[in-house]
Order: structure tokens, then sequence, then C-alpha cells
């Protein structure tokens, strides 16, 4: 009952009827035959790279036009020219012969057995799998997902069983022309608790860390997505790993590159091309044993660089190590203590624990029992629970009983590790590294005289230049492995220390004395100048209002946050400067002007193409994303809107104002607060009404933003029969009049319809009422980027609860709305 597509001319005389997703027994596939997966989404046949004559056999995706192998069978042994053939050698196996004439195969399936069935044939799924199967018993013989090359597709599987010793890996080509094997391989490695690696030839370059019963602990972005589901499956008879992607209609791949990378793609149909998702080695700390054994690293460390010793041991070359030479590593410092009566343990958090390959692994015991397991074995160095996040809380043991290697730790994922120290160092770490902390002291002090005479000679030559941080990162100073703790000793001096201060001198120099000429507007908390530094920069200066009670407080949260921040949508501070009673933050200038300037002003949006528009809420989702998920923290804004949207002169928008923004835990999902503040028509009813704020709070907001740049009118401000502009956007929804809310100033021949109204759908999509019901920021940028894919329908939105229920129980203090400076954010105090 298939139909038969004839795209394909067989060239073969036996053939009679073929159908165009199987090689059978009695037919053979020529050079310039091609056979499609039954949904046409993959394809099989002879292809050549670049400029290259050598011909290979493999799968590519049949339906996109850039090409895309995702496997190849004789990548080692190409066809010198267009005479090869494929056919069924007459043990059963598929076989590739440089001609028709050919004796011996290039390549073939390889299958040990002589298989009789005379209805054998090899058929292309449309996942991207060639299977050798008896097509009338549907028994199975050989697979090429069992065979992979560089490409892991969903569904596939990576890893080994343990009974008929197939080991599925991948391995990358040698260059992007040529597919032949290539010396980077990514691998599930067999001994300890079970983890992904990356090797370089025989050497490890990176790795996934063990499962966490929920992800690799080395890979904090896996987590339980809109599109993927990964599983893993560790028992008797195999270990493999495996993902699926919920949406089929997406297509996704990951691969290993050649120069040691693992990417990860999705297709962006609007733009025909291959969008990187993911990919890895990212950072110094990614790279396998950056700091040699036993060092660790973390990438936010401040006193040092990102290579300290674990607890109990030193560097084994001091000399190297201050050099930033790690490969010596880090030695036990008292040898002698070691395995005394009282041992203890420090914990390090948020770490990912140690190469796990020579752990030994009880899954039956509890993390109590784990303790004493080790404390009991002298050679035990270390432990931590095995499958911290499995549903039911964590499970199982790990032991590690030499050098440890590969540690690091997160921001906001990773788990406890327990590292085994003698009494005297445990006493130094419960006393809260105070004594390290005196000691800090002491070279601070003898440091000082030091700073302050570099300071006069560095004040003599860059008089009016910012400073930055003073020599001490060389001073071997134990690190505190607690950033929270870090950042409370820091908090102290104020001000945070990745950020250039500047001198109120040349911050007065650059805005005229803050002449009222420079005055770009007034923000919740001071004035903004503008100003121009000696050096020709321009920049924008936020001054903190004396008088503003709780400035002091968003000021801190703002240095504090957007020092660490850095993306292309947000806007990038250069500094701060505080002194005397004054606390201002320093901007990079956008000449443009905030986005409130343009869409709501009936001229200025005349200016914003739709081809605009869309390029600016693409921007903005993906700040938002950024800030959400992308980054090393978690961020809620808390007040996006359009005058904390700011455009440079590409317009380009840039996300403002971190004042409200708030850092979350990794699991923490939503805070609560009593002190509701945000803007009035950008605010999710949950966070509104309860003071319940999480990311989702955020996407209400952004829901909000999208539906103002589409209609070009302000959801506060609208007054049409009682309804707000949701509720108008909504009814006409319903209706099926929705291209009737699309800005009259955009030019209807300049813009897809059906585009507007996808991005109508996703704004309406993120102002649900309930915060469950609207998408988070990766999906929301996934909807944006593709165009085919079915959203779901949006439910009734809020718009009842707004204006008239905030006012009636009297608990909004509302803030006149004005021009786009001005734009006060409001403050409102709700019990709860
Ligand atoms: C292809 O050409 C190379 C070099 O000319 C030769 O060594 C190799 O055997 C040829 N391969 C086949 C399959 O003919
Ligand atoms: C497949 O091709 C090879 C090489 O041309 C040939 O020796 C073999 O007989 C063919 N097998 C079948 C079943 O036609
Ligand atoms: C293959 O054999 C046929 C005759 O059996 C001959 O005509 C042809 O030239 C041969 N092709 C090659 C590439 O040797
Ligand atoms: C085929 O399998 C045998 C043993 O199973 C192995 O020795 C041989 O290298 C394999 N050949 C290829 C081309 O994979
Ligand atoms: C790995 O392959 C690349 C490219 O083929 C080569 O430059 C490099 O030297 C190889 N490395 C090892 C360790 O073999
Ligand atoms: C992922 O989810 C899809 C749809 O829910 C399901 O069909 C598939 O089996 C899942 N895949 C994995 C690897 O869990
Ligand atoms: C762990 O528990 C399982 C089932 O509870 C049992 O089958 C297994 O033998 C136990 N393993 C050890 C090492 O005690
Ligand atoms: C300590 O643990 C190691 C690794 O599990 C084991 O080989 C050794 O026998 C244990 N030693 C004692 C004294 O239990």
């Amino acid at each position: 009952m298939k139909i038969v597509f004839l795209i394909i001319l067989f060239s073969l005389l036996q053939s009679s009827c073929i159908s165009v997703d199987t090689i059978t027994r009695r037919q053979s596939l020529r050079d310039g035959d091609v056979i499609f997966s039954e949904g046409k989404r993959f394809a099989f046949g002879f292809f050549s790279l670049g400029v290259s004559k050598l011909r290979y056999v493999g799968i590519w995706y049949a339906q996109i036009p850039e090409q895309t192998v995702v496997w190849v069978a004789n990548r080692d042994r190409p066809v010198n020219d267009t005479s090869g053939l494929i056919n069924f050698s007459s043990r059963g196996n598929l076989c590739v012969y440089a001609s028709v004439n050919g004796t011996e195969s290039l390549w073939s399936t390889n299958v040990s057995d002589r298989i009789s069935e005379p209805t054998l044939v090899a058929r292309l799924s449309d996942l991207g799998n060639l299977v050798l199967l008896d097509s009338v018993t549907g028994r199975g013989f050989w697979e090429s997902f069992d065979h992979p090359t560089d490409t892991f597709l969903p569904f596939m599987k990576l890893g080994f069983t343990r009974k008929d010793g197939l080991d599925r890996f991948l391995t990358s080509w040698k260059s992007p022309g040529d597919p032949g094997s290539g010396n980077r391989t990514y691998r599930i490695d067999r001994r300890g608790s079970p983890q992904l690696i990356l090797y370089k030839g025989l050497t490890p370059w990176w790795r996934t860390g063990s499962w966490t019963g929920q992800r690799w602990s080395g890979v904090p972005e896996m987590t339980r997505g809109y599109i993927f589901n990964n599983s893993f499956v560790s028992n008797q008879d195999e270990v493999s790993f495996t993902y699926g992607v919920t949406d089929a209609s997406v297509l996704t791949r990951l691969m290993v590159n050649e120069r040691g990378h693992i990417q990860r793609f999705t297709w962006i149909a609007r733009d025909k091309r291959w969008n990187e998702f993911w990919s890895v080695p990212k950072e110094e700390c990614d790279y396998y044993t950056h700091c040699g054994v036993n060092g660790h690293c973390d990438p936010t460390s401040s006193e040092t660089f990102e290579c300290t010793c674990l607890p109990g041991f030193e560097p084994k070359i001091p000399r190297h190590w201050f050099l930033r030479d790690y490969s010596g590593g880090c030695r036990k410092k008292n040898r002698a203590s070691i395995c005394q009566q009282n041992d203890g343990f420090v914990k390090l958090k948020r770490a990912k624990i140690p190469d796990t390959s020579g752990t030994s692994v009880d899954m039956n015991i509890t993390l109590k029992e784990c303790k004493q397991s080790c404390l009991r074995n002298c050679s035990c160095v270390a432990y931590a629970s095995a499958y911290h996040e499995s549903k039911g809380g964590p499970t199982g043991c790990l032991t590690w009983h030499g050098d440890m290697l590969d540690t690091r730790t997160y921001l906001n994922s990773g788990q406890d590790f327990y590292i085994r120290v003698d009494a005297e160092e445990l006493e130094r770490w419960n006393r809260n590294g105070s004594s390290g902390k005196r000691r800090v002291v002491l070279i601070l002090i003898s440091l000082i005289a030091a700073v302050m005479l570099l300071m006069v000679l560095l004040f003599c030559f860059v008089k009016s230049k910012r400073h930055r941080r003073s020599s001490t990162t060389f001073a071997p100073v134990p690190v505190s492995f607690d950033f929270e703790e870090s950042f409370k000793f820091e908090k102290d001096k104020a001000i945070n220390r990745e950020l250039p201060l500047f001198e109120l001198n040349t911050i007065a120099a650059a805005t005229s004395n803050f002449s009222s000429h420079n005055k770009l507007g007034a923000g919740g908390f001071g004035p903004v100048y503008k100003g121009v530094l000696p050096n020709g920069m321009e920049i924008a200066v936020k001054r903190l209002s004396k008088n503003s009670g709780q400035g002091m407080e968003e000021f801190k949260n703002e240095v504090k946050l957007i020092s660490k921040l850095q993306h292309r949508n947000l806007v990038r501070i250069l500094g701060c400067c505080v002194e005397l009673e004054e606390k201002m933050l320093i901007y990079e200038y956008l000449p443009n002007k905030s986005l409130d300037y343009f869409i709501f002003h009936e001229e200025q949006r005349a200016e914003l193409d739709w081809q605009k528009r869309m390029k600016i809420i693409c921007g903005i989702a993906r700040g938002i994303l950024y800030l959400h998920q992308d980054s090393r923290l978690r961020i809620i804004h808390r007040d996006l809107k359009a005058s904390n949207v700011l455009l440079d002169n590409e317009m380009i928008p840039k996300i403002a104002d971190f004042g409200m923004a708030r850092i979350f835990g990794g699991n923490q999902m939503e805070g609560n607060t009593n002190r509701v503040v945000g803007t009035y028509g950008y605010m999710s009813p949950e966070y509104a009404m309860e003071g319940q704020f999480s990311v989702k709070s955020d996407v209400y907001s952004f829901g909000v933003l999208i539906l103002e740049i589409i209609t070009g009118m302000k959801n506060n401000a609208f007054h049409e029969e009682s309804s707000t502009l949701i509720g108008h956007i909504w009814d006409l929804w319903n209706k099926g009049e929705a291209t009737k809310i699309i800005d009259t100033s955009m030019d209807e021949d300049t813009y897809e319809k059906s585009e507007v109204l996808k991005c109508v759908h996703i704004g309406l999509l993120c102002v649900q009422e309930n915060a469950s019901d609207r998408p988070d920021m990766s999906s929301v940028v996934f909807m944006l980027g593709h165009n085919a894919i079915d959203l779901p329908s949006p439910k009734h939105p809020v718009f009842t609860a707004g204006r008239n229920r905030g006012s009636e129980n009297g608990a909004w203090l509302m803030g006149e709305t004005g021009n786009s400076v001005n734009d006060v954010t409001l403050t409102g105090l709700q019990g709860r």
C-alpha cells in the first residue's frame, strides 16, 4: 500500500516495483540515485563535499538548502569517481563498491551472521536512521543509529550495551571538507559512575560530569525544557543517553566538530540557517583539569585567578602556580596528618564533582552513611551523593580514592561536594575562614603601603583616569568558595571591584558640572545627564538624588547586578562613582533614546517599519532570555517597559534600569515581596495583587511590550469602552479581526500579515492570567524564530483586573506617566 514516488530512476534491471524509502535485496543504488525517508525529511545516497570529487555514501537533510550531512558510511574510504554502487552482498550485508566490476567492498554493514531472509531491505526512517530489516517480520539486523559518525540526532542513543559489546559514540570529521575519522570522540566512559567525555585523541578534553538524576552535572543549561526531553539509562544491560524533541517539526542536531567543540544546532526556518543553540567548552573552567590535579576552578573568583587548590591542598610548584601555569596541580598540605582520628569534611557548594571514572559507587546508601564509609576508609579523600537531583531526593554515594580531577563551581547549579581534611584544616574552615581572613587583613595591611605608593605614582601619570583594582591578586589568599559569603565581604567596600571607579572630577567635567543643558531627563531615582569623557567617549550618567531614601539599596543592587552582565541587548555599564555624598552610575550613551519615544509618537513611529520592530522584539526577547537563564545568574528584571528599552544607532534594543531586578538562586523559581514595585500596565496580576514575582512576571511585561510595539498604543493609556488594550486586542482576535490592531503607520505592503499575527499570538500567550500558561523566554525566542510551528491557543487574558481594582482599594501610589524619561516607576505597598 505504499505510494510510489518515481522521483528517482533506479537504474536496475530486476526492479519492478520500488518504493522510495527502501532498497530491497535485489536492487542496487548507483551514484546519482537517492532514496528519501517516508516523510521526505532525510535522504540517502552518494554525495561530495565542496569542490572535492570524492564520493561518499551517507544521509543528509533532504528539505533544507544547506548541505547538512548527518551520517557517512564509507567515511574513510571514499569512491574516486561517480562509478560507485550500493547493493546487498550474498551474506545479506549492505555494501558500497567502487564500481560495478568491484570485488572488494569499500564499506559494509558487517553483520557477522549470514542473513538468509529474501525479504531483507534497507529502509531510511524519518528520524534519519538507515535500518536493515526483514520487511515481512520487521526483525532488525543493523541500523546506522548504532554506528554514529559525528552527529547525534534526536532519538538516537549514545552509550554501550553490556552483553553484545555495542558501543555508540561520536567521532568528529577530519575537517569540514573531509568526513574521515578525526581525533575527537565523544563517548560514555565505562569506569566508575558513567559520564560523557569528549576526548582529543586519548586525552579527555571536556566532560559532562555524571548524571544528576535530571541532567548532566556539567551542563547546567540542560534543564527540562520546552523542546527537549533527555533520558539516561544505567542498568545491568546498558548505559545510554538519549534525547527527544517534543515538537516533531523542530530540526535539531548535536555534533562534535574537528576543533573539539560540541555544538547543538536548531534550524531557523525563517532565516534558512542553522543556529548554534549551545556549545561547549566555552570558558576556561570547562576544559578538563584546567587547574591541574586537585585544583579547583571558579570562574567568578574575584580574589585570585580562576584556579585555587581544593581545601587541604597547596600548589605543588607555587612559583609556576602564581604564574598561572596550573599543570603541576596541587598536593596534600600536611601528609603526616592524613587519616587521623578527628578528620572531617569541608563542603564545597555548587560544584561540578571531580571526574567520576575512579570513584566507588554505592547506590544503596544514604549521604550520612556515605560520610561514615568515607571516614572509615583511609584512602577516601572525598564523597558526594550520586544522583543529587533524582525525583525522590538525593540518592547513592560516590567516594574518591585518589587525585581529584576537574572540579569547578557554578554560580547557581552544581551540587554539594565533601572533601576530607585533617582537624587543623577543618578548624580553619569551620571558623568560616576567619583565620584566613585575618591573614588576608595582614597581607592587605602590608600591601596598603605599597598600594598607596603606587596610587601616588598612578595619580601623577593618569590623572582623572579610572582606577582599577590594585595588585592584590597575586597574594596567596585562601578563597572562600561561597559566593554569598564573599559577596558580604565585598559589600562592605560598597563597590564591587569588578566595576571601574570614576572620579567625581572627571564626571563633573564631562557633564559641564551637571549643567541643565546636559540633562537627559529624570529617572525614578534622580536625574540622568549626558557627558563626554576627555577621550571623546559619550556617556550617560545616572545621578542618585541625595535625598532619595531608598535609592542606595537600588543603587547597590544595580551595581552588583549589572557589572556581572554582558549582552548585546543589555545596556552596558562603564563604571560608577561614589564620592562624598555622590553616587552615580556611568553607562554607554545611546543616541536614539528609548523605545517609547518611538512607538508612542505619531511621527517617530513611522520610522519603525515592521522589519525594525521585529528586530526590536527579538532583541528584547534575547536580552530577557539572557537575564533569565543564560547569564551566570538568574535575574528577574521586574520593571520591563518601553521606556526601559533604549535603542542604539542601529536601532538595536538594550534593556536598561536594573534598580528593581532580583537575583534568584538556581532552584528558586519565584519570590515574594511586600513591596510591589513596577509600572502600571506592565505588571502581571499575581505580582500586582499578591507580590509574587517570577520569570513569568517578566514574560507578562514582555507580552505587553510586544502588543504595544505592534499597535503603537500604550496599554495603560488606552481608552475605549472602558476596555484595556489587551482586552481590545483579545476581542478582535476572537472575531478574527486581529489585523485591525496593527499600527496603520506601517505600510501594509511592507510586512507579512501572518508574521505580525504570529507576534500578536505570542503576545497574547505572554499575558495569560495564569503564570503557568505563559511560555518561558526560551520558548518565546524559539517561537519568534520559527514560522511553521503550531502555537497553543491563548486563553482569555487578564484585562478586567486593572486600573479600577487597583484604585478602588487605594493600594496604588499612582505616578503621572509622562514623557520617556519621566515615566515614573511606581511603588506600592501591598498587604499579603
Ligand atoms: C582512489 O585513488 C587513490 C589515489 O589515486 C588510490 O590509492 C585508491 O586506491 C583509489 N580508490 C579506489 C576505491 O579506487
Ligand atoms: C553487488 O555488487 C557487487 C559488485 O558489483 C557484485 O559482485 C555482487 O554480485 C552484487 N550483488 C548482487 C546481489 O547483485
Ligand atoms: C566492467 O565490466 C564490463 C564488462 O563486464 C566492461 O565493459 C567495463 O568496462 C568494466 N568497467 C570497468 C570500470 O572496469
Ligand atoms: C567487521 O567485523 C569484524 C569482526 O566482527 C572486524 O574485525 C572488522 O574490522 C569489521 N570490518 C569493518 C569494515 O568494520
Ligand atoms: C587531531 O587532528 C588535527 C586535524 O586533523 C591535527 O591537527 C591534530 O594534530 C590532531 N591531534 C592529535 C592529538 O592527533
Ligand atoms: C520525549 O517526549 C516525546 C513526546 O512527549 C516522547 O514521544 C519521547 O519518547 C520522549 N523522548 C525521550 C527520549 O524521553
Ligand atoms: C542494592 O539494593 C538492590 C535492591 O534494593 C539490591 O538488589 C542490591 O543487591 C543492593 N546492592 C548492594 C551492593 O547492596
Ligand atoms: C577503601 O576503598 C577502596 C575503594 O573502594 C577499596 O579498594 C579498599 O579496599 C577500601 N579499604 C578498606 C580498608 O576498606
